[in-house]
């Protein structure tokens, strides 16, 4: 499982295309999936430096699988927001989402140098469980904030600091 940058128009259109579909969309808003994610608005996203996204791959060969990303970067307080979608379905439940969590912190902390990284699930997403086998700590909850078909959820807040990080 590798992560690779998006770095062709293909891959673009392939990220803004898992980004758009409305099923996996609702999770993520608004982190990076406003009203209309197009092509056009994930490049200048990444361009503008305050999000970091890479494509995952499988293990068998280098097709893309998913994206995971960094929103909210923030050099001088060295803070980031993770965030993950696998978008090919025939892929999940199998690993690859923690595992490719995973290797983006260790590029965070490694790379980006950051302190301290931090993430919102809705409650009820599985994701909830990844973030915990990655060492993520609950640091609270913020009340009926995020809508779903109308109803209101809760947002559960976690983060994980350079030190805690073990990579899967
Ligand atoms: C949330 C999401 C990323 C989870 O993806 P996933 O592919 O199911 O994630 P994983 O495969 O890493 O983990 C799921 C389960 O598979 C299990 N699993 C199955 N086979 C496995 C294997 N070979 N190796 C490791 N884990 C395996 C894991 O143990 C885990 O079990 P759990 O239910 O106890 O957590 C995916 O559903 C998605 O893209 N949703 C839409 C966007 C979203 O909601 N993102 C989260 C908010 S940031």
């Amino acid at each position: 499982m590798n992560l690779k940058p998006i770095d062709s128009p293909e891959l673009l259109n392939l990220a803004a295309a898992w980004l758009a579909r409305e099923e996996d969309s609702q999770w993520l808003h608004p982190r990076n999936a406003a009203q209309a994610v197009t092509p056009e608005w994930l490049k200048i996203a990444i361009q503008r430096g305050g999000d970091v996204l890479r494509l995952f791959t499988a293990d068998r060969d280098e097709a893309p699988i998913g994206v995971v990303g960094l929103s909210e970067v923030d050099r001088n307080y060295r803070t980031a927001r993770i965030w993950i979608l696998v978008g090919n379905k025939s892929f999940h439940a199998r690993g690859y989402a923690t595992r490719a969590a995973s290797k983006m912190l260790t590029f965070a902390f490694r790379e980006l140098e950051l302190h301290a990284v931090n993430t919102w699930i809705v409650e009820g997403n599985p994701s909830v469980r990844i973030a915990k086998r990655l060492n993520f700590r609950l640091i609270g909850r913020q009340r009926e904030c995020h809508y779903i078909d109308g109803e209101a959820h809760d947002r559960l807040w976690f983060d994980l600091l350079d030190s805690e990080h073990r990579e899967i």
